[in-house]
């Protein structure tokens, strides 16, 4: 996993699960941090693969108890987030997830009572030494980066110091949120200090604190010095906060998160938590609609409740339909099966002329289509024009021409010219009518 240059989603607790992870993705975050898991409940779990979901989990032995849940498709970019404050117990841990994860972390800005009472989180920040044992076992002993996320220090120059130690134990990257443990997260972050730490080291520093707009990444990279950036509250509002095109409405992303929910059959608390905190944020728990999450109980209940029975129904129906095909064979075809279903609903969604969900997929993997020499994602922008200027506007289409479809312009020039022309041709037929 590259650290350099990356636009982060921040370990969230009861937030980061499996679809927030990939609803960010989706929007453009390069590296998700899974919510902090502390090293005493993991090292209580098995790995299992589930042939119904088509995920990896990680369960408390002897219940169905999941405490990490990941996927074939998030493995370069998921960071699971550890909570701990014992060395050996530490690599314990982050072996029985190494395998399945781009990177570990190690959590040392959790102000929480329980953090500090257990050694862990914020109360390791005062222990360098136990710092340096935790971060070189497991440098020596994985195969994969292993990162820290600290808070400041009283002064800068204390917290350049230990950043400059945990450097040296060999970590990838170093996440700096840029608070003492005494402010509140009304405080303003202080990116002037996250500057200081970035110029004293030459590993990546990846800058953490008040950003809920995209152009927030270009400010803080420029006060900072870093390259990459770190988003939690701004992407749990919205996230889309990681999108260069801007925010799409958050009530899109919150169906969207609920959807994903559903097709990762994520545990409702978190998905309710989530919601909660969405509500909360943009309208209020009191009306109507967050009394009615409040009081949901299942994934049913929220698909019900947010117009996505059939969704629902489609998602369950599948997986039934699928599970003894890959019991059958290889349990490894169990992981194709979420997108097999995603790719289903884009299907369905495109011949109910909605091209939405196939525009997304396409930006998502937009990297991958390019590699394969596709087209494919100026295809679908081609549609979406000619659909915006048939039911719409021409100034409509202009505009999504300018936004979408200028930047294929200079290796599609026949074909831009052509869909141009469209404009015009538009304009003349209004002339007779
Ligand atoms: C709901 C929530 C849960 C959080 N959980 C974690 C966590 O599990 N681990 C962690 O290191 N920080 C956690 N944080 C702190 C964030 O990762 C981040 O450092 C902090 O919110 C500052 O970033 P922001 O200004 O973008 O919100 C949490 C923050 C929020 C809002």
């Amino acid at each position: 996993m590259e650290c350099g240059n990356r636009l982060v989603l921040a370990p969230m607790v009861r937030v980061g699960t499996l679809p927030f992870r990939l609803l960010a993705a989706q929007y453009g975050a390069d590296i998700t941090y899974g919510e902090e898991i502390i090293d005493h409940k993991l090292i209580k779990c098995e790995r299992r693969l589930n042939e119904d979901i088509g995920s990896i989990d990680f369960v408390e032995k002897g219940t169905h108890n999941v405490v990490f849940r990941t996927c074939h498709e998030e493995k370069n970019r998921v960071v699971f987030q550890m909570g701990t404050s014992n060395a050996e117990r530490a690599l314990t841990a982050a072996q029985i997830v190494c395998k399945d994860v781009a990177a570990v972390d190690i959590n040392m800005g959790c102000p929480k009572s329980f953090s500090i009472s257990g050694g862990m989180g914020a109360a390791l920040l005062t222990r360098p030494e136990l710092i340096h044992d935790i971060l070189t076992i497991l440098k020596r002993n994985l195969d994969i980066p292993v990162t820290c996320k600290i808070r400041l220090l009283k002064s800068s120059q204390e917290t350049v110091e230990l950043a400059q130690q945990i450097e040296k134990t060999g970590v990838a990257a170093l996440a700096v949120h840029g608070r003492r443990i005494a402010d509140r997260p009304r405080d303003p972050a202080k990116w002037n200090e996250i500057a200081d730490v970035v110029a004293a080291l030459s590993i990546p520093v990846i800058a953490n604190g008040d950003v809920f707009g995209y152009d927030d990444f270009q400010r803080i990279k420029v006060a900072t010095g870093a390259s990459s950036v770190m988003v939690a509250r701004g992407a749990l509002w919205n996230a889309s906060v990681f999108s260069p095109e801007g925010k799409v409405p958050w009530e899109d992303v919150k169906i969207e998160y609920i959807r994903k929910s559903i097709l990762w059959d994520n545990d409702i608390k978190s998905t309710k938590h989530t919601l909660k905190e969405m509500i909360m944020h943009h309208s209020c728990l009191e009306l109507p609609e967050g009394k009615a999450v409040i009081k949901s109980e299942t994934l049913a209940d929220l698909a019900k409740l947010y117009g996505e029975e059939k969704y629902y129904q489609f998602v369950r129906g599948n997986r039934l339909l699928l599970k003894g095909s890959c019991e059958a064979r290889e349990p490894e075809a169990a992981a194709l099966k979420p997108p097999f279903l995603e790719m289903h609903l884009i299907l369905a969604a495109i011949t109910a002329r909605n091209l939405e969900p196939a525009l997304n997929w396409a930006s998502t993997n937009g990297d991958k289509l390019e590699q394969n020499g596709s087209d494919l994602e100026l295809k679908l922008h081609r549609l979406q024009f000619l659909e915006i200027l048939q039911k719409e506007s021409r100034d409509k289409a202009l505009k999504y021409a300018r936004t979408y479809l200028a930047p294929f312009a200079c290796d599609h020039m026949a074909e831009s010219q052509k869909l141009m022309a469209c404009l015009l041709w538009i304009g003349s037929v209004d002339c007779y009518k």
